[in-house]
């Protein structure tokens, strides 16, 4: 039975991402802040026979990533896939949402690079050894479109897009560094997904984003370490 840890495991796409697992067979570890208070996903634990376990993990929280790297020490993850993300107080399409020049709250926007750039470093330095004892070896982290520099003819979103900019970075890096223990690792846009976080005027709904991003990651090879791919398996410019 392959086996799946999934950070931000209780809304938007990491849950839906966890329920796709959770029905493949998967052993699925859903990691989120607040275990507890999940009823949705405590329910889904409760039925699967063991399938599922959650994991209390804010990565902000150093002691929080460790606590679970010892948890799951010697546990093969054939997929460590980081979703949790924070796009920043006000999201993209509510007023004073762009994150527009002149605008920037600092303390903010530091919160969100160590929610969208160290938070996954972080899970990957703990976890790698994992990632390295399984069958599949695959590392992915949830990136944005957003964060191409390539793409970016709008302009704006000066603290989301540097973070996802940054994680891109991360990711390609991660690609190099981690390829002799045959890791394949990568960033991967789900689309303009209406979630609390994309809002109700976003493009997709979250099923059709989630189901493309499984089928994109399932059908993952080595060969695609490194490249910026959305959830319909198209590669994006970086
Ligand atoms: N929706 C889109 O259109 C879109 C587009 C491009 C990329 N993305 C990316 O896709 C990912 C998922 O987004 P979403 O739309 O599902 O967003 P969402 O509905 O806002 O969910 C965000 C998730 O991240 C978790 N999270 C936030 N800060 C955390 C922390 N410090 N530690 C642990 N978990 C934390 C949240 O947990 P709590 O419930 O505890 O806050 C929640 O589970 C993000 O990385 C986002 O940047 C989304």
């Amino acid at each position: 039975m392959p086996s799946i840890l999934i950070t931000g495991a209780n809304r938007g796409l990491g849950f839906g991402l966890l329920k796709l697992y959770v029905d493949d067979g998967w052993r699925v570890y859903g990691c989120c802040r607040n275990p507890e208070s999940a009823a949705e996903l405590n329910a889904i634990t409760d039925a699967s026979n063991g399938a599922l376990t959650l994991h209390r993990v804010d990565v902000e929280d150093d002691a929080s990533i460790e606590a679970l790297k010892t948890e799951i020490k010697g546990q093969p993850l054939d997929l460590l896939l980081i979703v949790a993300g924070y796009y920043g107080k006000v999201i993209m399409t509510e007023p004073g949402g762009l994150q527009e020049f002149g605008t920037s709250d600092y303390d903010d926007w530091g919160k969100i690079l160590r929610v969208n750039i160290m938070g996954p470093m972080k899970m990957a330095e703990a976890l790698v050894d994992n990632v390295a004892a399984s069958d599949r070896k695959q590392l992915v982290a949830v990136s944005s479109v957003i964060g191409s520099v390539g793409d970016n003819t709008i302009g704006n979103l000066y603290a989301y897009r540097s973070s996802k900019a940054g994680l891109n970075a991360v990711m390609k890096s991660m690609s190099v560094n981690l390829k002799d223990r045959g890791i394949t690792a990568l960033p991967l846009h789900p689309g303009w997904v209406r979630t609390d976080m994309g809002g109700p005027a976003a493009d997709l709904d979250p099923q059709t984003s989630v189901d493309g991003m499984k089928k994109v990651l399932d059908g993952l090879t080595p060969a695609d370490a490194g490249r910026f791919l959305d959830y319909t398996g198209a590669e994006l410019p970086w």
